[in-house]
């Protein structure tokens, strides 16, 4: 789409006195960022909150504080920028405002405002897209070396933020391998807290890159002012939260510094990963659902196309199959009535095979002895069968047993006089050299161009970056961090060029990556390893926060047999649906209702994965929770109740649904019963009823569940 430009320009030619009181509002629907040019020529952010309907009236706004804070002048705090100069041993920077443009995008408006320095030749772009129905924004940074000389960039924030609030509640979620998400809330005083990851490439391991910050009293679902916000990028991020001598709080978001500074020679220019925020001012769900919106139009591959359920291996066999143990599997993937069968780990390498994770990563040749026909085979067979293939790869690692690190040591990040260490007994790929983006982008074409019947690849990634060394970075040791995710967009941007339509899921031992810039190249995401359903609730409703339902996948497995599979599948319909585990380790009921619930969410999926999502009572409340779906025209919606583990006699309590039209009518059927039975009772109650009384959705039933189907009358 052709895009407009607008451009503005400092009114006189002295930076100190030109553009006196320059007025930059930055507006979605719903919320206004309000920049102002002071008059001494620095940038100011005056105004975050809701939009006034008369933009005259952003002139009465104090000035605020500096917008993007500078290392080396007055400010007493931590800075958005840092750059050390080669040519001398002054460091500081002084960002004055030049001019600004607003650029009419396809479905937001991008205002660019460049910024330089009057004694150093640098310049610094700070760009905001406001999306304005989704209301939300985004924010990243270029910067330019325009000195004669290298420079050295030190900070280099996408975005800061300054927030005046009573109070400062900061909810984080964090945790570990098959422990992901977990929600924590803490105030915010005098001084910084930092959110960071020093992982490298499985860098989501123990936090998930997004954050809540209530302004004000803790938001609730439906109440109160609410800042979330995350970084898009596929690496080491930091949030620092800087409560200051005046109670003001600044959000620094960015890729992390730690050992990150980085080069720029003359020339060149640094462009940061995007920072996506929304501000709420009713409640965490409705910036969750901003954001869901947002991805679904905007970020996520495919986003708004069709998802598959499947059948995965992983669980059923692990590493122990061959080739009729999968073609049996690809035929009950057909029984099961799923679109795809998706082969898992295991199927690769030769000198060592891959008979467990301890070798042959990097050799991805089908094991001739396992698949002597190799994937070929299996690919006519799902078409036989009427069923997708997809198949498991994790092309950025190497087990130190293999002819790739055999032949190739150097592509290797590993310290190069130490003894190495070994994390799921493997090394990561050193992704900032060509000659291995070469190979990890030939990893997925050599099997297009042979296999061309792949429908799906889940791409995993099961190793921090650590002893980091890179032989192909030489003297420069701390691009590689930046390098590294730089070079697997590399490959992702080609991957996506030349398979548009290749649907992918972005894996790393579970939830270790969950990033927006990742879901550009992937549609979906694996939250965790843990597939216990009660985790699972947990686990969903933290990744909810920020991400749809659409790119959450989530299968039904053996974990926790104690909930009967009906509790485990209804907790596994709230995301995309998939089943990892043996049809013949199931009951003929248990595998009938697994049936019935396929069926069931093909019909629902419109409504899941594309409509609003309300969390109606959090599993952190106690002994039940609940999640409603309502379509865009609030005809149709769906009710999902658990009991966990009730009280005895417990009271229970209505629960009010919400999202609904008060003054249409809505009958309401349990569906997916147990027993495969229709409700023939239907009721019918207004939307006012339903949001105002609510409905007893929940049980003094163990592990007990329930969903509920409404439709408009
Ligand atoms: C990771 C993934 C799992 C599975 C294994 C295979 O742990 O998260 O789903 O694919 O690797 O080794």
């Amino acid at each position: 789409m052709k895009s407009t430009v607008l451009t503005f320009v400092a009114l006189a030619a002295s930076a100190n006195l030109c553009a006196a009181m320059e007025i930059i509002p930055i507006e979605t629907d719903a919320t206004a960022l309000v920049y102002t040019v002071g008059d001494d020529g620095r940038l100011y952010q005056s105004y975050f909150g809701e939009r006034l309907d008369n933009a005259a009236e952003y002139a009465n706004l104090p000035k605020g504080k500096e917008a993007y804070l500078t290392h080396g002048m007055e400010d007493y705090f931590e800075p958005a920028l840092h750059i050390n100069r080669t040519a001398t041993p002054n460091s500081s920077t002084l960002l004055l405002y030049k001019n600004h443009e607003v650029i009419d995008r396809d479905g937001y408006k991008e205002t660019v405002i460049t910024l330089s320095d009057p004694e150093y030749a640098d310049v610094v772009k700070l760009h905001l897209a406001a999306f304005g129905p989704e209301n939300v924004f985004k924010s990243w940074t270029e910067i330019t070396n325009n000195e004669k000389q290298p420079i050295e960039l030190e900070k280099y924030a996408s975005s800061m933020l300054h927030l005046t609030a009573p109070g400062y509640i900061l909810t984080q979620y964090s945790g570990e391998w098959a422990n992901e998400a977990n929600q924590l809330s803490q105030e915010l005083h005098y001084g910084k807290k930092v959110v960071d990851t020093k992982l490298g490439a499985r860098a989501d391991m123990h936090v998930s890159p997004f954050f809540q910050l209530s302004l004000g009293d803790q938001a609730t679902e439906t109440e109160g002012d609410v800042l979330v916000g995350t970084l898009g990028w596929t690496g080491n991020f930091r949030y620092v939260f800087e409560v200051d001598n005046l109670g003001d709080l600044r959000v620094i978001s960015g890729i992390n510094p730690y050992f990150s500074s980085y080069p720029l020679a003359k020339g060149e220019t640094f462009v940061t990963p995007e920072f996506i925020f929304t501000l709420s001012d009713k409640g965490t769900g409705a910036a969750s659902r901003n954001l869901h919106d947002w991805a679904r139009r905007h970020q996520v591959k495919d986003g708004e196309g069709n998802r598959m359920t499947l059948l995965n291996n992983w669980e059923a066999t692990y590493f122990d199959f061959d080739e009729d143990k999968l073609i049996k599997l690809i035929g009950e993937a057909k029984e099961l009535g799923v679109d795809m069968f998706l082969l898992d780990d295991g199927w690769f390498a030769n000198k060592y095979p891959r008979h467990s994770d301890t070798q042959g990563l990097g050799d991805w040749d089908e094991t001739a002895d396992k698949l002597p026909n190799g994937i070929g085979r299996l690919t006519e067979e799902a078409k036989k069968q009427g069923v997708k293939f997809g198949l498991w790869i994790e092309p950025e690692m190497v087990n130190p047993k293999s002819e790739l690190y055999e032949n190739h040591k150097d592509w290797v990040i590993t310290l190069p006089n130490r003894e190495e260490y070994y994390f799921r007994n493997q090394l990561v790929l050193d992704m900032s050299n060509p000659k291995v983006q070469d190979y990890v982008f030939g990893v997925v074409d050599n099997l297009m161009t042979k296999y061309p019947d792949i429908a799906y690849f889940k791409w995993d990634c099961n190793s921090p970056i650590t002893n980091i060394y890179s032989s192909y970075e030489g003297k420069n040791q701390e691009k590689l961090y930046v390098d590294y995710v730089r070079g697997l967009y590399k490959v992702l941007d080609r991957i996506k060029a030349k398979y548009p339509d290749l649907p992918m899921m972005l894996c790393s031992g579970g939830g270790g990556r969950t990033d927006y810039e990742g879901l550009k190249y992937f549609t979906e995401m694996w939250p965790s390893d843990n597939t216990d359903p009660i985790e699972r609730l947990f686990i969903q409703y933290g990744y909810s926060q920020v991400f749809p339902a659409k790119v959450q996948c989530a299968h039904v497995t053996t974990w926790n047999k104690k909930a009967p599979i009906k509790f485990r599948t209804n907790v596994a319909m709230m995301g995309k649906l998939g089943f990892d585990l043996n049809l013949h380790d199931l009951s003929a009921d248990d595998l009938a209702f697994c049936k019935q619930s396929i069926k069931e969410y093909n019909r629902l999926k419109p409504v899941i994965l594309d409509g609003d999502q309300y969390r109606l009572v959090s599993p952190y409340e106690g002994n039940h929770t609940s999640t409603m779906f309502v379509d865009k025209e609030a005809r149709n919606a769906v009710v999902f109740a658990f009991d966990v583990h009730p009280r005895y006699n417990e009271k229970l309590n209505n629960v009010k649904l919400q999202g609904l039209n008060p003054k249409a009518d809505y009958t309401v059927r349990e569906i997916n019963r147990a027993d495969c039975s229709a409700d023939n009772n239907p009721k019918t109650y207004s939307g006012q009823y339903l949001m105002t009384v609510g409905l007893p959705l929940f049980t003094n039933g163990d592990l007990s569940s329930r969903i509920y189907e409404l439709n408009r009358k």
